[in-house]
């Protein structure tokens, strides 16, 4: 039997969900909430670094949330503008290379320069690959590689298909967690979470600490997945493996 530890997903992936409660809760403007959510997100970008992960990938910014009221989503677009700049020597510190995934093309010029600018900074690093959603949604990463396939005059297979998504310098996902309570994808990861583990916290994203963190890769490293075969055929291929 694998222990946590030896057994800390390779890519994990998170829906941070439950800022604005967080806030509402403690009678806070919901801005406050996400201004938590980053100190969260920090801490759980070092969390993943030391226990071994190679791939975290999270969702900041669904194409959905423009519909919130302005204010909300302007107080948002600052928060990851000021974030991009001041967390990159951090992430230098901590090995952390950025991907930007999401439609660039609906963001400001001056967001999309800052994007780059922070993945240019930390191109060279490799202990941990950081995925940030945003302006992002599954359905249109299955539709913009679709068109990109489609006007190159290319077969659309599952393999190109994947190929031309926006994640594909990343193994899928092997563990999907999603803080705030809510049980539901809400448009992430369509394609790649086909055969990620879920799992959901009820802690709200600004409380999900690394202690929460380790939950969640215990409840992982006691799943057994099968990808469509029996668990007899699981437990022969893991005993070949312990061989080899
Ligand atoms: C998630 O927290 C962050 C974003 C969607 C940007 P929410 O803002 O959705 O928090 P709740 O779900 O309202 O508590
Ligand atoms: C999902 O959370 C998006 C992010 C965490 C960025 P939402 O709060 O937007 O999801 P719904 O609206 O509850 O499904
Ligand atoms: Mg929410």
């Amino acid at each position: 039997m694998q222990t946590a530890a030896t057994a800390a997903p390779r890519h994990i992936a998170i829906v941070m969900d439950g800022n604005g409660r967080w806030a509402k809760r403690r009678f806070l403007p919901r801005l406050a909430g996400h201004k938590q959510g980053v100190e969260s997100l920090r801490r759980c970008v070092r969390a993943c670094a030391e226990r071994g992960v190679a791939v975290l990938t999270v969702f900041a910014f669904s194409s959905e949330n423009w519909n919130r009221p302005q204010d909300e989503v302007s107080g948002l677009m600052e928060l990851m503008g000021r974030a991009l700049v001041r967390e990159v020597p951090q992430l230098m510190r901590d090995g952390v290379r950025l991907f930007f995934v999401g439609a660039r093309e609906g963001l400001a010029s001056g967001m999309r320069a800052a994007l780059e600018q922070a993945e240019a900074a930390t191109a060279a690093n490799t202990r941990l690959t950081l995925n940030v959603c945003f302006n992002y949604g599954g359905r249109w990463d299955i539709a913009q590689a679709a068109a990109r396939l489609a006007a190159g005059g290319e077969a659309i297979t599952e393999e190109s298909l994947h190929r031309a998504m926006a994640m594909a310098h990343v193994p899928d996902p092997d563990l999907l967690i999603r803080t705030g309570g809510e049980m539901r994808i809400s448009n992430f990861l369509l394609w790649q979470a086909a055969y990620c583990e879920l799992y959901f916290s009820d802690r709200l994203w600004p409380d999900f600490d690394e202690a929460a963190l380790d939950e969640a890769i215990a409840a992982f490293a006691a799943r057994e997945r099968r990808f469509g075969r029996t668990p007899e055929q699981m437990h022969v291929a893991a005993a070949a493996a312990l061989r080899a």
